[in-house]
């Protein structure tokens, strides 16, 4: 993906106008200095969703979920922090330099996604225009699929005759493109021919709408029963999800996703009123799709079969939740259906009723791992080995609270056992799990120093006047966050009228982003004298901080030079503790 100079982001950000933006998503409405509205990012009723225009922020005090404009486009549009300024820019009609790629490279992508759009188009309009598509007319209708529902999909029909897309894009000039993404083939002259042949076809559409893929179905009973594009500079199979630009905004105001295995099964729940809906190509979910699936709403449901093998499947599914952040939750769909023909023969009350009856995947694991248990001493043990090993998945640190407590419960294990044995290696291997989405509200509620850190980051970005004495008192390294330090300390070097929204987007987990727009939208900042003796306040808490460890690290020093039998460097630690505290130049 290119990278754009701080320039042109700089551009963009100052004609893209927050509240326009958010408000072609939200109805606002003014109150005080902020715009209020329904959160588009989970379920409400009543409005805990603020936009501050002065400061460039929103927050929702209902989910958490906050940040920048940028912020808002990506978590909307579920778009990278390069692809929301490129769809910025396109909307405000500014030209984006491209930095550093060369300009081949994207003019060759842009060229192969006008070959799958060419494509999507042709197959389009064979189904629907010409007598080579009756059949295929007759095939959808023969499986439900109205014809809005076929053209929101933009399903199409590959004819028969061996070289009919061919043809279409040679007249383009975009055969080889046709050749790379494995929309034709050459045969033994050398002459391309369609890979596709008498198929349904089925477009597998990007986030932003853009054809990435296709699936064909035969209309009858032959094998292969799909056929797919093979993986391209545009398709990563175990990126995509099929059905995601249709459901991403459902997704988000539904607060709910579900995930099944199949395009029938995408288009049927989508035509039944499921609309939040997307499927994982064929393949087994991985954690990058689910991770997707995760900034737009932290509810992702999977649909398995309700034998044991999907029993079974659902476990391991479980641990890609995990690895994504997300809990995950299991629609078992009785043997015999898959969703397609579920809501076909039941009806969507029925369906409903499976997603509302939809469990933590955990919750069945901790059962399964409870039975188990039951046997003996040694089969104890080694579940609570096993759920050990789970919980030490789990990345939200108030989700793991409250799963070890139930999880101690169901084996009949002491708690505190059970915790250390899931600490173990946690702490090293959960960093490098990903966050989940839209903080929770819990989050929020950090100790002082954590607060203080936010804190003074929000001083340093929304008071400019206070920056430069900020600057003087406090370094990154006083930070405990270092992504927060180095923010800090940008922001402290900012001329009063530069903008930092820029300097965010890319940088902050969106749970750093939630507790700074939510400093950003309250009044609390507001006030210039409030806003000093706050700094003063946040700046001796870190300090407060800096002392404590010194003393926990004078103590630990002594006692280790106690165990040792170095008498000399034990008198050399006495001699620091003993020196005044708060004089560094003494400790050092
Ligand atoms: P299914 O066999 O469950 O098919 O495969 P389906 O989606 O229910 O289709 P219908 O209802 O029989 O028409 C699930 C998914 O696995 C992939 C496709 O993405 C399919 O939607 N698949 C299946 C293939 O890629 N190739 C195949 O030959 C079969
Ligand atoms: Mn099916």
């Amino acid at each position: 993906m290119a990278k754009f100079g701080d320039q042109t982001i700089e551009q963009v950000r100052e004609r893209a106008d927050i509240v326009e933006i958010i408000g072609s998503h939200v109805r606002l409405r003014r109150s005080g200095r902020n715009f209020m509205g329904l959160c588009p990012f989970h379920n409400e009723k009543t409005p805990s969703f603020s936009v501050n225009p002065e400061r460039g922020f929103f927050h929702c005090f209902g989910c958490g979920a906050g940040g920048t404009v940028f912020n808002f486009v990506m978590k909307v549009e579920g778009l990278s922090f390069p692809e929301a300024v490129r769809s910025l820019a396109r909307r405000y009609g500014i030209r984006l330099p491209e930095q550093d790629e060369s300009g081949a490279v994207s003019t060759e992508r842009n060229e192969l996604f006008r070959a799958n759009q060419v494509a999507a188009e042709f197959f389009f309009h064979v189904l629907w225009n010409t007598p080579d598509g009756a059949t295929a007319r007759e095939y959808l209708k023969s499986r439900g699929v109205s014809p809005d529902t076929a053209r929101a999909f933009m399903l199409g029909y590959a004819p028969a005759r061996p070289a009919s897309l061919a043809r279409a894009l040679e007249k383009r000039g975009l055969a080889e493109r046709g050749l790379k993404l494995g929309l034709l083939k050459r045969d033994g002259t050398g002459a391309s021919y369609d890979a596709f042949r008498a198929r349904v076809m089925f477009p597998i559409r990007d986030a932003q709408g853009r054809v990435v893929a296709f699936g064909g179905r035969v209309l009858e009973d032959r094998q292969p029963k799909y056929l797919n594009s093979p993986e391209s500079p545009l398709y990563s199979k175990a990126r995509t999800l099929y059905g995601i630009y249709e459901a991403r905004q459902a997704i988000a105001h539904r607060d709910r996703a579900i995930v099944v295995e199949g395009y029938f099964d995408v288009i049927a729940l989508w035509q039944a009123g499921f609309r939040e809906t997307v499927a994982s190509c064929g393949t087994s979910l991985t954690a990058e799709q689910l991770r997707t699936l995760g900034r737009y709403s932290r509810n992702v449901m999977a649909c398995f079969d309700g034998d044991e093998a999907g029993r079974k499947a659902s476990l391991r599914a479980l641990e890609v939740f995990l690895e994504a952040g997300l809990l995950g939750r299991g629609i078992f769909v009785p043997q015999g259906f898959d969703p397609d023909t579920l809501v076909g023969k039941r009806g969507s009350a029925a369906m409903e009723e499976f997603i509302e009856g939809a469990e933590l995947l955990i919750d069945y694991f901790l059962r399964e791992q409870a039975r188990e248990a039951r046997g003996s001493v040694e089969a104890r043990a080694r579940a609570a080995e096993r759920v050990a090993a789970m919980l030490r998945l789990v990345a939200n640190p108030f989700e793991m609270d409250l799963l070890a407590r139930k999880a101690a419960d169901a084996l009949g294990v002491g708690e505190d056992t059970l915790r250390r044995a899931a600490r173990g290696r946690a702490a090293s291997s959960n960093r490098a799990v990903s966050r989940p989405a839209g903080a929770t509200p819990a989050l929020s509620a950090g100790d002082a120093a954590s607060k203080a850190e936010f804190g003074l980051v929000a001083l340093a970005l929304f008071r400019p006047e206070l920056r430069a004495e900020l600057g003087a008192r406090c370094a990154a390294c006083d930070f405990a966050d270092e992504s927060l330090g180095a923010l800090f300390e940008e922001a402290c070097g900012l001329a009063p009228h530069e903008s930092y929204e820029a300097l965010m987007a890319e940088r902050l987990a969106p749970e750093q982003q939630g507790r700074l727009s939510e400093l950003a939208v309250a009044p609390l900042l507001d006030n210039a004298e409030t806003a000093a003796r706050m700094a003063g306040d946040f700046i001796a808490a870190l300090e407060r901080r800096r002392r404590r460890r010194e003393i926990e690290e004078k103590k630990r020093a002594l006692s280790e030079a106690r165990d040792g039998s170095d008498p000399a460097h034990a008198q050399a630690v006495i001699a620091l503790k003993r020196a005044p505290k708060g004089n560094d130049a003494a400790g050092k």
